[in-house]
């Protein structure tokens, strides 16, 4: 078929090439360019020859004309600088460069006419294939790019987003090998060298060569089985890192059990092959990787144990086990004709794994209440700076800058909306038409509307729009009750940067305006023209509407009620819908927090609005801790960031704390007696960490009123109860989610010598029951990265100094270097030394790994939207970075956008 694409790695490693020539500069690709390549790779058989310092890699590809397609070259895409091709021959004839084949950079071009036999041709022809075979040499020990055959530990892995695999290496030094697929031969090699072995992956299924995965390693593993419902294929599950943390594997083993049963109940979608292996890595760019039948996960998505994972770690894990696993059909079977189809894949499995949380949380209300967090906290600012682009972006120089949150969380939120239109049968309708049009095929997100649209019977050519159009848009309501008649009128209009309008579905409920009473409920409006108004008749009184519940569009929503305060108490009190009840009272909560900053704040009404909706959650005889907890957390500074036109970090961060001192101060007793009453009954089930709902929920509710008791700090008195508050909750609990709670109170702690001493102890102690274990060890940078004291930078600079830290390992830089740059009222301090310094480490980390570099240099894109001062010295980083030489092509645009 047709799915490969120019832009796809035809196959990495074997096809890179040396070369003198200067690097060609960063070329832009774009969507509308896609042209079927003119050859197809029928079978991909590739043989690693693993030894210290290099390894050599042979691949024999065969090859077939793309039926239907006009004759042309194939060019296979390299990296020069990482390969050295020692052979090339077509049917076991060696070609000759510049008259069979061209190298230029990385681009190994194989002329049509050596490919073709005669009587091929755009109709058709030699059905067997010719077979091309090609010998190159690597050295996996020194790429630090983390990407193609690299060594991690000393277990080497790949990332490739690049049938048959034979894996050869020291039987001593990796005797585990894995590759795609079934395992279906191995053995030792005899020989003088000493002790070989060698094993033979076959995978049955075709797939794009990004899913091709090899690992060789000296493995621990747990590893179980499961046996599919619909047709009672046993499966061998199996779960790997380095021996020391077999210990922290058995979550992951679980939650991948959970997955396959949940796509069985869930889609009717089953496993296909009768393996399914998981390889922990610590060196790795991201999250995870699904190749088939051989996912490669990062150690901080993989290990956990209550002793050094956090609840939302656990919540993490189970979540990308999911997503991982849920891809081996949304991804897999059915995979992207190209990549700027990314979102069909990842979009769609966002949505899949998130559905999956909530169910296994058995909240759905807490995790959206966590999903549009993060989609307010990270997607609406990228969407709303210089890399803002559509869920299918138009083009890319790099395409790993486009593994965004846009492309992911507002890609679900895509999905979310097909199933809030076309309902859950219909949504599920669907998905069975897509699987049943589209499986072992590589599509486009229109395949995916049209399986939609097609089961449902329904027009979704104006939801197209959405794939389209970049920004957040914004949708307005106004309110009109007709006594008389006893109807009420919601006028919806809408504001997007498409010239047409979208398709938004818009959930509605209403609630009596004196009882609180839903009179109406929920119903999902469609939006679709530019304003609407939607009519609502034979109403006993006056209703308020509860708008945009579940937050059923990813858009901004603005009211236009004289007095919307008393509207957002309102339903903070009476909404039956839980999303929405959280988020009014987050409104009313970000309402005072603006108002501090702009130094209006006194008595006000707004204040007495805040204080009801909080003692109100506070005293809820409820025992969802989780919802209760989420109700008082203050939003977040980046969150109401979005709402700013103009940002000042220092002033938001401080109004922030400001209020939250303000209601610390007003509920004090009553906060402490809660955290000791959650003290008690936490004690009394007790030493064991249990991971479900309740006790997850009751840990979450008290450490946000640590949050609050510490965060009175004025008076010598005041320092000293907060500071031995949290030294004792850090010294008592056993667990990691209740210790690192503590400890983030106690690293912002400041003053008397007794309360340094407490601070500084605790780091001590933490690092010290760490014990080398490097996921502790990264928290441990972490929460001094995001710690809030005057001299946060100072502390910084100094731990990168710490023989702990290393920019060659993507965890270990984050959680240092991203984690200070989202730390904005430190990061933005005036004078820019936080811009200098960060500068400083995206030049030093480029030369190691450009995906990472990129990543952190995000961080220095938005200077438009903060003070001339603060925009000027954000830019001038930016502008010594574009003149760097070399830069890597990611790097360069992330930094070239971030100057447009
Ligand atoms: N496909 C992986 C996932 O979502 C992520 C791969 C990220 N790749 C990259 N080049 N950044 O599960
Ligand atoms: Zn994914």
């Amino acid at each position: 078929d047709t799915a490969l694409y120019s832009g796809w790695d035809v196959a990495t490693e074997e096809t890179k090439v040396a070369t003198t020539a200067p690097p060609p500069p960063p070329r832009e690709i774009y969507r509308t360019d896609y042209a079927p390549l003119p050859f197809v790779v029928k079978n991909v058989r590739m043989n690693f020859d693993i030894r210290d310092g290099k390894t050599i890699v042979e691949s024999e590809l065969t090859i077939v004309p793309n039926v239907g397609v006009n004759v042309g070259d194939l060019i296979l895409d390299g990296e020069a600088d990482a390969l050295t091709l020692l052979s090339i021959s077509l049917d076991g004839i060696d070609l000759i460069e510049g008259i069979d084949y061209a190298i230029d950079g990385d681009a190994l071009t194989l002329y049509s006419k050596t490919l073709l036999l005669p009587g091929d041709g755009a109709s058709g022809g030699g059905d067997a294939g010719r077979k091309l075979k090609t010998r190159v040499e690597i050295v996996p020990e020194t790429n630090t790019q983390l990407s193609g055959l690299y060594k991690s530990g000393k277990m080497y892995c790949t990332q490739c987003e690049a049938m048959g695999v034979r894996i050869e290496a020291d039987a001593d030094l990796y005797p585990i090998l894995l590759g795609n697929g079934n395992k279906v031969d191995g053995g030792t090699v005899g020989g003088s060298e000493g002790k070989r072995h060698y094993a033979t992956w076959s995978d049955p299924f075709p797939k794009p060569s990004y899913l091709f995965c090899i690992v060789a390693g000296n493995l621990g593993s747990v590893s179980s089985s499961y046996t599919t419902r619909p047709s009672g294929r046993v499966v061998h599950l199996e779960v790997f890192s380095e021996p020391e943390n077999v210990s922290k594997l058995d979550h992951a083993l679980t939650s991948l059990k959970k997955s396959m049963m949940w796509d069985e109940d869930t889609y009717g979608l089953e496993y296909d092959l009768d393996v399914y292996n998981i390889v922990a890595v610590s060196d790795f760019n991201m999250g995870a990787m699904e190749n088939k039948g051989l996912n490669v996960f990062n150690t901080a998505l993989t290990l956990a144990d209550p002793k050094s994972a956090t609840d939302s770690d656990y919540e993490r894990i189970e979540s990308v086990v999911g997503h991982e696993y849920f891809h081996n059909w949304t991804g897999n079977r059915v995979t992207c004709r190209d990549w700027f189809q990314l979102t069909l894949k990842e979009g769609l499995t966002v949505y899949r794994d998130q559905e999956f949380s909530g169910d296994m949380m058995n909240s759905h209300a807490v995790k959206r209440i966590e999903d549009v967090n993060a989609l307010r906290a990270r997607q609406f600012p990228e969407d709303a700076g210089p890399m803002s682009h559509p869920i299918r972006p138009e083009s890319y120089i790099s395409m790993d800058n486009f593994y965004t949150s846009t492309v992911y969380s507002k890609g679900a939120e895509v999905i979310r909306m097909y199933r809030t239109l076309l309902g859950k049968d219909g949504f599920r309708k669907g998905m069975d038409l897509y699987f049943k049009r589209h499986d072992g095929s590589a599509v486009t997100c229109d395949d995916f509307l049209s399986a939609m649209a097609d089961a449902n019977n329904a027009d979704l050519a104006q939801f197209g729009l959405w794939y389209s159009t970049s920004g957040t848009p914004t949708v307005k309501y106004v309110t009109k009750y007709d006594e008389s008649a006893k109807t009420f009128y919601l006028t919806l209009s809408q504001e997007s940067n498409s010239a047409k309008p979208l398709h938004i579905p818009v959930a509605v409920g209403l609630l009596d305006k004196v009882s609180g009473e839903e009179v109406v409920p929920t119903k999902v409006l469609e939006l679709k023209e530019k304003e609407q108004t939607f009519e609502f008749s034979g109403l006993d009184g006056n209703v308020l509407p509860s708008v945009l519940r579940g937050f059923s569009a990813p858009v901004k929503l603005v009211g236009s009620s004289v007095d919307e305060e008393n509207d957002w108490a309102f339903l903070a009190a009476n909404d039956s819908d839980g999303f929405n009840r959280w988020e009014s009272g987050q409104k009313l909560y970000t309402s005072l927090i603006f108002q501090t900053m702009r130094g209006v704040q006194s008595e006000s009404k707004t204040m007495e609005h805040v204080f009801n909706a909080f003692q109100r959650t506070l005293t809820l005889g409820t025992d969802d801790y989780s919802i209760q907890a989420y109700g008082l957390i203050l939003p977040t500074e980046s969150s109401m960031a979005e709402e700013l036109d103009i940002v000042d970090p220092v002033s938001l961060h401080k109004a922030r704390g400001d209020v939250k001192k303000l209601i610390a101060r007003k509920f004090h007793s009553s906060i402490r007696a809660k955290y000791d009453e959650l003290t008690s009954a936490m004690k009394s089930s007790g030493d064991e960490i249990k991971l479900d709902a309740t006790s997850i929920g009751q840990r979450r509710l008290r450490n946000v009123l640590l949050d609050y008791l510490c965060s009175l700090k004025e008076t010598a008195e005041e320092r000293e109860a907060a500071s031995k508050l949290a030294m004792n909750q850090f010294q008592t609990s056993c667990g990691m989610t209740d210790r690192y709670a503590a400890l983030s109170c106690l690293v912002s702690m400041e003053g008397e010598q007794s309360v340094v001493d407490r601070r500084d102890e605790a780091l001590q102690n933490f690092y010290h029951d760490a014990q080398g274990d490097a996921l502790v060890i990264d928290k441990w940078f972490t929460v001094q990265a995001m710690a809030d004291l005057p001299d946060a930078l100072e502390k910084v600079k100094a731990l990168v100094k710490h023989p702990d830290f290393t920019l060659t390992n993507p965890n270990r830089c984050r959680s240092l270097i991203s984690v200070f740059s989202g730390n904005a009222a430190h990061f933005h301090a005036d004078g820019g030394e936080g811009y200098k310094f960060l500068g400083e480490i995206i030049a030093k980390t480029d030369k190691l790994n450009p995906q990472l570099s990129s990543r952190i240099g995000g961080a220095l894109i938005r200077w438009k939207r903060y003070s001339n001062e603060r925009g000027s010295l954000m830019k001038m980083e930016l502008q010594k970075l574009a003149e760097m030489k070399p830069i890597s092509n990611d790097l360069f645009e992330v930094v070239s956008r971030g100057l447009k």
